[in-house]
C-alpha cells in the first residue's frame, strides 16, 4: 500500500512513519528541508507540501492508497483539512486515518482519582476545549457511509524515543522549585502508550481496520504522584504536592488545566478484539527509572 503521512516529521508521526516504512511505501509530507531530511532518515520518501496548500495536499493524497493524518494543528484547520481530504476520497474505497487524542474525554480532577475509564464506543461528556476535535472524529467516522475506509485512532499520552510529556513537565518543576511536583494528591492519571506500540496499532489499522471504527491504544496507567516519585528517584530530589494556584505559577495555565490536572483514562477492547493489538512495552515506571525518558523531544 502507498501511504501518505501528514505530520510525518512530528513526534507521533515519526514513530508511525519509521514503523510503516518497514512494510509499506510511505510518503511523508514535508513543509521544510529539515522535515524532509528527517522523513528520509526514517526510511520514507519526503514529498514537499503543507496543510496550508490544500490543492497540493489533495494531489499527494490522490496519488496514495491511504492517508494517515497526524499533524499538530489548530482544531478549525484540522477540521477543514480532514473534511476536504475525506471529500476527495469519497467513493474511492481508499483508507483515511484521523489521529485524535483522549483529551476529548478528559475530566479535570486536580489530583483526585476518577474511576471513569472509557472504551472506544462508550459515551462521555466531551471536554469543552475539544468540541471541534470530537466533531472531526464524528465526521471521519461518518465518511465510511460515503465510500471511504475512514478510521479514527484516539491515542492516550504517548512516550518513546527518549521522551515523555509528563516527565518533561515534572522536570520543569524540579528546575523551578527543586522538587518533583504533582497537583493535589496526584492520584489522577492519563492512560499511556509507548510510541512503538502505537505505531503497530496504525499498521494493524491499515491492514484490517474496519470502516467507521474508532480505536483506542491503552498501554498502561501510572498516576502523576508515582510518575513524580520515579523522576525524583532518578534525579535525587524530593517530591512535593502543589495547589492548583502554585501549579499555575510553575507551569502556567495550560499544563495544569489540560494535562497534569486531568484524569483521562481509556481502555482498548475494540483494538484488541478487532485488530489483535497487544501492547508490548507497558512499564513506563521502569523506563523512567532506567533513565530512558526525559523532557526533550528528538523531533
Ligand atoms: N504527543 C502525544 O502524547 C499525543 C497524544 C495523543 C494525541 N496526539 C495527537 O497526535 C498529533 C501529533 O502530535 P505530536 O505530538 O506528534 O505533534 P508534533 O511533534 O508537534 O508534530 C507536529 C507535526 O505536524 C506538522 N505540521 C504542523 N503544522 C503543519 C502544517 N501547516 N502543514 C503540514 N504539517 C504541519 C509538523 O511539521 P514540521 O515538522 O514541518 O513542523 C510535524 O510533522 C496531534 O494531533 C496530537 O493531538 C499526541
Amino acid at each position: 500500500m502507498k501511504v501518505l503521512i501528514v505530520g510525518a516529521s512530528g513526534f507521533v508521526g515519526s514513530g508511525v512513519t519509521r514503523h510503516l516504512a518497514d512494510t509499506h511505501e510511505v510518503l511523508g509530507l514535508a513543509r521544510s528541508e529539515e522535515s524532509a531530511d528527517r522523513i528520509a532518515s526514517l526510511g520514507a520518501e519526503p514529498v514537499r507540501g503543507s496543510v496550508d496548500d490544500l490543492d497540493g495536499l489533495l494531489g499527494h493524497a490522490a496519488a496514495a492508497d491511504a492517508t494517515v493524518f497526524v499533524p499538530q494543528l489548530l482544531q478549525d484547520l484540522e477540521h477543514t483539512t480532514v473534511s476536504a481530504l475525506l471529500r476527495s476520497y469519497a467513493g474511492t474505497g481508499k483508507t483515511f486515518v484521523f489521529t485524535s487524542g483522549t483529551g476529548v474525554l478528559g475530566q479535570r480532577t486536580f489530583g483526585e482519582w476518577s474511576e471513569d475509564t472509557f472504551a472506544e464506543d462508550d459515551e462521555f461528556v466531551t471536554s469543552k476545549y475539544l468540541v471541534q476535535r470530537r466533531h472531526t472524529e464524528l465526521v471521519t467516522r461518518a465518511a465510511s457511509q460515503n465510500g471511504v475506509r475512514a478510521v479514527v485512532v484516539r491515542p492516550p499520552a504517548i512516550w518513546g524515543d527518549g521522551f515523555h510529556p509528563f516527565v518533561g513537565d515534572i522536570l520543569t518543576s524540579v528546575d523551578k522549585t527543586g522538587s518533583a511536583c504533582y497537583i493535589g494528591r496526584g492520584l489522577n492519571l492519563y492512560t499511556h502508550v509507548s510510541l512503538d506500540d502505537l505505531a503497530e496499532l496504525y499498521r494493524l489499522v491499515l491492514d484490517r481496520g474496519v470502516a467507521g471504527a474508532l480505536y483506542h491504544a491503552a498501554g498502561g496507567e501510572l498516576n502523576n504522584r508515582t510518575l513524580a516519585e520515579c523522576v525524583a528517584r532518578v534525579h535525587g530530589v524530593q517530591t512535593r504536592s502543589v495547589s492548583i494556584e502554585e501549579a499555575f505559577e510553575i507551569w502556567g495555565k495550560f499544563t495544569p488545566l489540560v494535562t497534569l490536572g486531568v484524569s483521562s483514562r481509556s481502555r482498548s477492547p475494540r483494538s484488541r478484539r478487532e485488530l489483535g493489538w497487544s501492547p508490548q512495552r507497558t512499564d513506563v515506571a521502569q523506563a523512567i527509572l532506567d533513565g530512558e525518558l526525559n523532557g526533550k523531544r528528538r523531533s
